[in-house]
Formats: structure tokens, sequence, C-alpha cells
């Protein structure tokens, strides 16, 4: 009986252990992002080698509510026109403002986030160099200037 318990507390020490070890080494060049609100991030651009795994956190660091202030981060495949796609995703509440028949066309995206929460993806960049279009699909931001460029190079 006693040993049973020990064995068990070893298993939840051991499973702790790893957990903590798989989120301190998140794989990827970090990339840390921040959206407010005044619907604008920190960074307009971001630039990565073709390929290259970018870990990006998003922050927000504004105090209004995030059924009225959420943002995320979504990335564009090329030639996506982004106007068409918020459109769309302005009808996509229950998706986290992803649209659904634009899927194919997000080559990264995270949750939404409200004051002071974060949320990540890790992602590798497109291997073919030129300009990706990242942006804020939460309804509205886009059209008030909440977008960004990846540069490949
Ligand atoms: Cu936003």
């Amino acid at each position: 009986m006693r040993i049973h318990v020990v064995v068990r507390s070893l298993i939840a020490v051991l499973v702790l252990l790893a957990a903590g070890v798989a989120a301190a080494a998140p794989a990827g060049r970090l990339i840390e992002l921040t959206g407010n609100d005044q619907m604008k991030y920190n960074l307009a651009t971001i630039t990565a080698k073709p390929g290259e795994t970018l870990h990006v956190q998003i922050k927000s660091v504004g105090t209004i509510p995030k059924a009225a202030m959420g943002h995320n981060f979504v990335l564009l495949a090329k030639g996506t026109d982004p106007k068409a796609f918020t459109t769309a995703a302005a009808n996509a509440y229950a998706t986290g403002y992803i649209p659904p028949e634009f899927k194919a066309k997000v080559l990264a995206s995270t949750t939404l986030v409200g004051p002071g929460e974060t949320a990540d993806v890790t992602f590798k960049a497109p291997t073919a160099p030129g300009t990706y279009t990242f942006l804020c699909s939460f309804p509205g931001h886009f059209l008030a200037g909440m977008k960004g460029t990846l540069v490949v190079k």
C-alpha cells in the first residue's frame, strides 16, 4: 500500500518536471508582440529567414475587456486579400474570428487575448522570400491599423 503511494507521488513529480521542461524550452525564436487599447501592435515588421522557426507570443497590454478589445495574431498566405479576410472574420466569432472558409490561407494564428493575457504560436516562416501580412482579426482592428509585415529574406 505504502509503496504504491510513494510510486504514485514519484510519477506525479516526474510528470510535473517533464511539463516544466517542455514549457521552459519552446522551439523557435521568440517574437514578443503586444496589442493595446489603441488597436496597435508594438511591431510593424518581423524579419525571418526562409523556413525559420518562430515563436510568436502576443500579450494584451490594454485594460479594456477581451469582449470589446480582443487581440490575436494571424499570418496570411501570400496573395490573400486582408480586407476580404477580415470582413469574413467579423462573422466568425465562434471560431475566434478565424473564418473557416479562409482556413487554408492562414499560415499561423493565436487565440484571442484580453488584458494581461498571452497566447502563443510556433510555426515555420514561409520558405519563399517575400512579404506576408499579419493582422489582428478582431472586428475593426485591421482597418484601425492593427497589422504588420513578416519579411522573409
Ligand atoms: Cu486587436
